[in-house]
């Protein structure tokens, strides 16, 4: 019997130690080139005789080397060289896997993409590049169907030549994009499309997309439902003063959780609302900073745990207690404002508000005073962590620059390999970079402006700043409502608000961007955070509509059949990926302000699509910590407190109504 023929594809990242070299950095092509065959594995290669095995380069550098292989990433078939230092040109391998499996039909596959690849249609006066995985692609793709306009589609998964196209022509790696009659049109852009392409109004023929068919609307029985559900998660992990953001991996005190967590309480049990907040501010320095996390002492085995941090050595941890030494979002004020209205009994409302403002006060002071090193009205965090969107690709440049090593970052990335067992989280590459900051903050004693003078980590965040200036107001509020002066708070408000509209925003794009004072440039990566200002009220109406033009034009979801509620990255993003915390899933935190956010510039439509979405996450997937925007499946951390926290905030407004 003849023997079937196979085909072993091994690719070559740029990753790996030999002797004392490790490789740190990371090469975009490797990641490209890792998805596409993944992709390729899944579709086109599904059923044949045909392995992939990815192995990092530099432990294995000797077995190509010596056959002319140098450059990362590399692609052998079956043992022989087929690309290096690229991304493998695809038609050509599908093609050349087509010859050795004896199998025509992919030996057409490549040649055909080959051959319109290199000749697109003389006559047409447009290119669409695209991925059929993306979403916003395939609804561009049935608006030129449906008005009749021919073009010529370029596949980026499919040809190298077309990503380098892209990139040359937009700076990015983003689609869809459009080339029409000279100019360039990044995302589906409609207005502009119908201006280049004399689309009138009255001709035009829209895509169908009813966002209220795929959401259901939902008795008021079943969200009595969901609702009890979600106060059954509090309950599980609730401690004696404060609730656990999960019962497996996070049994501490979280900060912004502690926060999320307060607001579900005030629905139904306003004092336990207190009691979470008055936990939280027991770990508060005597500077007003308040740590990401007081540590539970019946847990002692986290990682990285109170001996990592050496909190102490700032001299401002008040005593008795175990404390991190980075902080989160301050949410705070804008979660216990409403206790005023929620608590039926005013009086320990308005006691509770008076008790907890000057430590919000302080905290708030902190921020101005000791995270805004150039005086810009701006404030900087010093470690992605202390964004609370700790993986998002918005770090990977800012990592990327950090050259210097830590002492124990070895034994940190045992204690993360075993970690990352246990879900999605970050892998090696990372952590090292994350220890040495720690490391620099307490070598430098958590002396803020000090390390602010030698800190490889500063970065004005969006997200941070907006949930700043919402809860500065908040705070305001909060001081009215108790008869203090509410000015001083209205004022740093003002100033913020300015400072982010000049530096944060970028006309060009429409977006808001992170900042990073260390390598003074603006992070250009298309996460949903950069649209986080809406919730807060900083655009003023004509911005707001421009940076809602600009979440359609990207791949959020919005109205599309094929995913629910709104990822946390652009998914046209070649490195979208719908399961990596915080690199594409959705979380209920931040489609619960994008839902307000688009509320208060008119998308009321959207919004209630939104919060709807959550609730059907939840109610059908659980009270996850996080979810594929694709199939729904949850992920991360099962019963999951902030989840269930803001789904009750959602159902309890809703039954009010
Ligand atoms: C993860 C999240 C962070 C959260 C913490 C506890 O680290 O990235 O935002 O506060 O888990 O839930």
């Amino acid at each position: 019997m003849m023997k079937k023929k196979t085909v072993r594809l091994t690719l070559y990242r740029y990753a790996g130690r030999f002797l004392f070299f490790r490789i740190k950095n990371r090469c975009k092509e490797c990641d490209i080139a890792y998805t596409i065959l993944q992709g390729l594995m899944n579709e086109q290669l599904r059923g044949k005789t045909v392995s992939l095995r990815i192995v990092p380069w530099l432990d294995n550098f000797w077995k190509v080397i010596w056959r002319g292989g140098w450059h990362a990433p590399i692609l052998t078939v079956n043992g022989r060289i087929f690309s290096q230092g690229i991304v493998p040109d695809i038609p050509r391998l599908l093609s050349t896997i087509g010859k050795i499996l004896n199998d025509k039909s992919l030996v057409q596959l490549g040649e055909a993409k080959i051959a319109k690849a290199a000749s697109p249609e003389k006559d047409s006066e447009i290119t669409v590049y695209f991925s059929p995985a993306c979403p916003h692609c395939r609804q561009l793709l049935s608006y030129l169907d449906s008005n009749g306009i021919k073009y010529s589609g370029r596949d980026v998964t499919k040809t190298e030549s077309a990503r380098k196209d892209i990139e040359r022509l937009t700076g990015r790696l983003t689609i869809p994009v459009i080339v029409a009659k000279g100019e360039v049109i990044s995302g589906f852009d409609r207005s502009r499309l119908k201006s280049v392409l004399a689309i009138s109004d009255d001709d035009e023929k829209m895509v169908k997309s009813d966002t209220r068919n795929i959401i259901p609307q939902f008795t008021n029985n079943q969200l009595s439902k969901i609702y009890q559900n979600a106060i059954n998660v509090l309950n599980k992990n609730k401690l004696d003063g404060w609730t656990m953001p999960s019962n497996r991996l996070y049994p501490h005190l979280w900060n912004w959780d502690s926060g999320f967590i307060s607001r579900g309480y005030l629905h139904y049990d306003p004092e336990r609302a207190y009691t979470e907040l008055r936990s939280l501010f027991r770990g508060q320095w005597s500077d007003g900073f308040l740590p990401h996390i007081i540590f539970n002492p019946e847990y002692t085995d986290h990682f990285p745990g109170p001996d990592y941090w050496h909190a102490d050595n700032s001299g401002k941890v008040p005593s008795g207690i175990f404390t991190s030494g980075i902080s989160q979002p301050p949410v705070h004020a804008t979660m216990i404002v409403e206790s005023v209205n929620l608590d039926p009994h005013k009086e320990r409302a308005l006691s509770f508000l008076k008790e907890i403002y000057p430590k919000l006060k302080k905290l708030h002071d902190f921020y101005f005073t000791e995270r805004d090193p150039q005086s810009e009205n701006l404030v900087s965090i010093v470690h992605p962590w202390e964004s609370g969107l700790d993986n998002a690709p918005l770090w990977d440049e800012p990592l990327a620059a950090i050259t210097d090593t830590s002492e124990w970052a070895l034994s940190m990335q045992k204690k993360y390999d075993e970690l990352s067992e246990q879900g999605n989280r970050p892998k090696r590459t990372y952590i090292e970079k994350y220890s040495y900051l720690i490391e620099n903050m307490y070598k430098n004693d958590y002396d803020w402006r000090k390390i602010s003078e030698n800190h490889p980590f500063l970065i004005q965040g969006v997200l941070f700043n907006s949930i700043l200036y919402r809860s500065e107001l908040d705070l305001g509020k909060i001081a009215e409502n108790i008869g203090y002066e509410a000015h001083i708070h209205q004022e740093r408000a003002d100033k913020l608000k300015a400072a982010m509209n000049k530096k944060l925003y970028n006309e060009v794009d429409g977006i808001y961007y992170n900042y990073d004072l260390v390598r003074q440039k603006h992070i250009k990566r298309d996460t949903i955070f950069s649209y986080m200002p809406l919730f807060a009220g900083i655009p003023d109406k004509d911005i707001g509509g421009v940076v809602l033009d600009s979440i359609r034009a990207h791949c959020f979801c919005i109205a599309d059949m094929d995913c629910v509620a709104i990822p946390s990255y652009d998914m046209c993003q070649v490195d979208f990926d719908g399961e990596f915390y915080w690199r594409g899933p959705v979380w209920v935190n931040i489609n619960w302000y994008l839902a307000q956010g688009v509320r208060q510039y008119g998308e009321t439509e959207l919004s209630e699509w939104i919060e709807n979405s959550l609730i059907v996450l939840a109610d059908r997937f659980g009270f996850y910590e996080y979810y594929d925007p694709e199939s729904g499946k949850g992920l991360g951390e099962k019963d999951f407190s902030w989840t269930a926290a803001l789904i009750i905030d959602l159902i309890a407004n809703r039954l009010k109504d």
